[in-house]
C-alpha cells in the first residue's frame, strides 16, 4: 500500500530581488533582477515530498481567488500534490517579499493574506495518511487543532516550527517529532545556554536541529544522530529548510530509517542551495540518489568528527 502524507500550511507567491547584500534597517540596497517564484513553507515542504517519491502527497492550503494563485497550484499540480484548497475570495493570495544576497544570504519578509483563512474545520479527512507535515506560516489554533484531530486517528505528527514562535505545552504534546534550526530552538525552548539543555527542554520523542553548513542532528528518546552537510557552494537557500522538512518525512513515510532519511534530507536540501527560488530549487528522487550515489561528496569522517565536536553532546 501506498504511503500518504498529508501537508497543511502556506503557500506563497514569493518575489524575489537579488542584490549585493541584504539592507540593514534603514538602508535602501538598489537590487538587480527581479523573479517570482511559488514558495511558502508549507507547498514547499508539499513538493519536496512529492519530489523525493515513494510516497502520495496531498495538501491543504488557502489561497486568494487572484493571479498570484494560479502559479502557485500548477507548481504543485506539476509536482503531483493533491489539493485541498480554501479558495478565500476576500484575501490575496499569500505573498512573500525576499532580498537574496550575491552570499546567498536571504530576508523574508511574509504577507500571509489567504493562509490566515485556514480553519479547524478545513481539515480533510484523514483516512490511509500516515503522517501530517505543519509549519507556523497559519493560523496557530489550526495548527493545533490538525495536530489533535491527527493525533486522535493514529497519524504521526511533525511539526517545522517555522516561522520560530513560542509553542503552547499542549501543541508539543500532539507531536511524534519536530524539526528546527537554532534560532528557532533558542524560541521554542526558552532561549536555553546550549544546544544540549535545549533538546533536554523539549518533551518530544523526535527533535530534529538543522544547522546550515554544519548539517544536522536528531534527538531521538535519548539517542542522538548527527548528519554533517554535504559541502555545496551556495547560490540561494530559500526553501533549503523546507526541502529538508519534505524529504524527510517522504522517506519515513515509505518506511526508511532516521538515519537514512536524514541523510536524503540533507543531500536534497544542499541541492536546493544551488539553484534559485523555493519550488524551483527542489530536486526529485534521481538527482538525490545520483548525489547519495557519489561516493566522493559524501560527507566524510572528518565531517562529522566537526559536527560532533560543534554539537559537544
Ligand atoms: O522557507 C522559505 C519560504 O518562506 C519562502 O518560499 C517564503 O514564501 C516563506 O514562506
Amino acid at each position: 500500500m501506498t504511503s500518504t502524507v498529508l501537508v497543511a500550511g502556506s503557500a506563497n507567491l514569493d518575489f524575489v530581488v537579488r542584490a549585493a547584500h541584504v539592507p540593514a534597517p534603514g538602508e535602501t540596497v538598489l537590487g538587480r533582477e527581479f523573479q517570482t517564484f511559488p514558495g511558502g513553507k508549507g507547498a514547499n515542504q508539499a513538493v519536496a515530498c512529492a519530489r523525493a517519491g515513494g510516497a502520495e502527497t496531498r495538501m491543504l492550503l488557502a489561497l486568494g481567488a487572484d493571479d498570484f494563485a494560479k502559479p502557485i497550484e500548477t507548481s504543485l499540480i506539476d509536482a503531483g500534490v493533491q489539493l485541498h484548497t480554501v479558495r478565500d475570495a476576500q484575501l490575496p493570495t499569500g505573498t512573500a517579499f525576499i532580498c537574496l544576497s550575491d552570499d546567498a544570504e536571504n530576508a523574508i519578509t511574509v504577507a500571509p493574506g489567504a493562509n490566515m483563512a485556514l480553519q479547524p474545520e478545513h481539515l480533510p479527512a484523514l483516512g490511509g495518511v500516515q503522517w501530517l507535515l505543519l509549519q507556523l506560516e497559519s493560523p496557530l489554533d489550526s495548527v493545533l487543532a490538525y495536530a489533535r484531530a491527527a493525533r486522535t486517528a493514529g497519524v504521526k505528527v511533525a511539526l517545522n516550527a517555522a516561522p520560530a514562535q513560542e509553542l503552547p505545552a499542549e501543541l508539543l504534546a500532539q507531536l511524534d517529532m519536530l524539526i528546527v534550526n537554532e534560532g528557532e530552538l533558542a524560541v521554542v525552548a526558552g532561549n536555553p545556554p546550549d544546544l544540549a539543555t535545549g533538546l533536554e527542554r523539549l518533551d518530544v520523542p523526535c527533535v530534529i536541529v538543522t544547522l546550515g553548513a554544519r548539517g544536522c542532528l536528531a534527538r531521538v528518546d535519548q539517542r542522538i544522530l548527527l548528519q554533517p552537510a554535504f559541502r555545496i557552494s551556495p547560490l540561494d537557500t530559500t526553501a533549503a529548510g523546507d526541502t529538508f522538512c519534505g524529504t524527510l518525512i517522504a522517506c519515513l513515510a515509505r518506511g526508511g530509517a532516521l538515519d537514512r532519511a536524514l541523510l536524503a534530507a540533507s543531500a536534497a536540501s544542499a541541492l536546493a542551495c544551488t539553484r534559485l527560488g523555493a519550488q524551483s530549487s527542489i530536486p526529485d528522487h534521481a538527482e538525490v540518489n545520483a548525489l547519495l550515489a557519489d561516493a566522493t561528496r559524501l560527507p566524510g569522517a572528518d565531517a562529522h568528527a566537526a559536527l560532533a565536536a560543534w554539537c559537544a553532546l
